[in-house]
């Protein structure tokens, strides 16, 4: 059987940079409040009209191609995941593989909706692939365009001030060489929480969150078939978030799946070389740190620059730490997220 080993690894942020104080002249926050709760100094914001999910998608799987000293060509299958994608429909997948050139039609492109998860469900679904000898070389992508659906005024400041855009890849190719590359992934959801980190509207939900009134046929007044006036007035084409609900769930799950994945393979937390936790807010990372006994070196943090970026959070953070020689071959390296679903899951990689 094969195993999975990262080929190539590549990131991409967009150049605009947008400070907390950007953000306090159009809401009521502060740099002390944003960086108090979240650790976040500033994020990158994508440029409108030059700049889609996709394209910056493709930035990051260039490197990772390039890296993995492969040609685009050669890209057998492409996971893309992300909760803000170009389109409704089609997927961003295929606007990447477009993108990327890839003409060739042999090769399928996967979307997956997992939200701050997606990066490890999508490597999870690709180490599968791989295993089974159905794929060779696998692009996956995790990127978002958060700044495109925040709401900023101060009712969306909670939400607004967490997230940025950006996009990380990897390669991920077929190995025969035992024990090195993915040794372990594991995925985990819970419907109970749906809506309480969620984008509810526009959507197909019939009568849930002011879709009441689209009921016989929808109004095209408001742009498009699931848009209601409702909808616009009570600002709920716009993110919401339990805040304090994500915090409490976040905390026990990044431990819980972190020391699933530990015991599967036979390891102990003092084995880890690299926790690189989904950057979802610098406090979780803490006091998941904390909880697991991990030193501050051991767990990598880049969210104070780039801010939530969701799916991309893991690749980008794992790129930089290898980037900055914080990952090195032979070590073991912990992908954990939890978000949105909630869903949540971790990986264990011998690099
Ligand atoms: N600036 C200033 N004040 C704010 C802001 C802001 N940006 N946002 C909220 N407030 C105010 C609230 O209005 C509230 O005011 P009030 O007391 O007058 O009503 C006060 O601050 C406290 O609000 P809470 O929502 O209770 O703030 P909390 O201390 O919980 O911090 C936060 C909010 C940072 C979102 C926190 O709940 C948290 O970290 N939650 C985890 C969620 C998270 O990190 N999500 C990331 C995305 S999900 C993921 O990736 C897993």
């Amino acid at each position: 059987m094969f195993q999975s080993r990262i080929g190539g690894i590549g990131f991409y942020v967009p150049e605009r940079v947008v400070t907390n104080e950007d953000l306090a002249r159009h809401m009521d926050t502060s740099d002390q409040w944003i960086q108090e709760r979240t650790g976040i100094k500033e994020r990158r914001y994508a440029e409108g009209g030059k700049e889609s999910t996709s394209s910056m998608g493709a930035n990051a799987s260039k490197i990772a191609i390039e890296r993995a000293g492969i040609e685009a060509s050669d890209i057998d299958f492409i996971i893309f995941a992300t909760l803000s994608p170009d389109y409704y429909f089609p997927g961003s997948g295929v606007l990447l593989q477009r993108e990327l050139g890839i003409t060739n039609t042999e090769i399928g492109a996967l979307d997956i909706r997992n939200q701050c998860t997606g990066f490890v469900y999508g490597l999870s679904i690709a180490d599968q692939y791989i295993k089974t000898g159905m794929y060779k070389n696998i692009l996956l992508v995790g990127a978002e365009f958060h700044s495109m659906g925040l709401d900023y005024s101060t009712r969306g400041r909670n939400i607004s001030v967490i997230f940025g855009d950006g996009a990380g890849a990897l390669v991920l190719q077929a190995t025969e060489e035992e024990g090195s590359g993915i040794l372990t992934t594991h995925l985990h959801s819970n419907g109970n929480f749906a809506e309480e980190l969620a984008f509810i509207s526009p959507g197909a939900h019939g009568g849930y969150h002011g879709n009441e009134e689209m009921y016989e046929f929808p109004d095209v007044e408001f742009g498009g078939m699931f848009i209601t006036e409702t909808m616009l007035k009570e600002g709920l084409t716009f993110p919401n978030m339990n805040g304090q609900l994500v915090f409490k769930n976040a905390v026990r799950k990044f431990p819980e799946v972190i020391m699933e994945a530990l015991k599967k393979t036979g390891y102990d937390p003092t084995d880890i070389d690299l926790l690189v936790p989904h950057q979802a807010n610098l406090r979780i990372s803490e006091f998941v740190q904390r909880i697991m006994k991990l030193p501050s070196e051991k767990v990598f943090n880049n969210i104070q620059k780039y801010g939530n970026t969701t799916a991309a959070s893991i690749p980008i953070a794992l790129c930089e730490a290898w980037e900055s020689g914080l990952v090195k071959k032979g070590d073991l390296i912990c992908l954990a997220a939890f978000g949105s679903g909630f869903t949540w899951g971790s990986a264990l990689i011998r690099w």
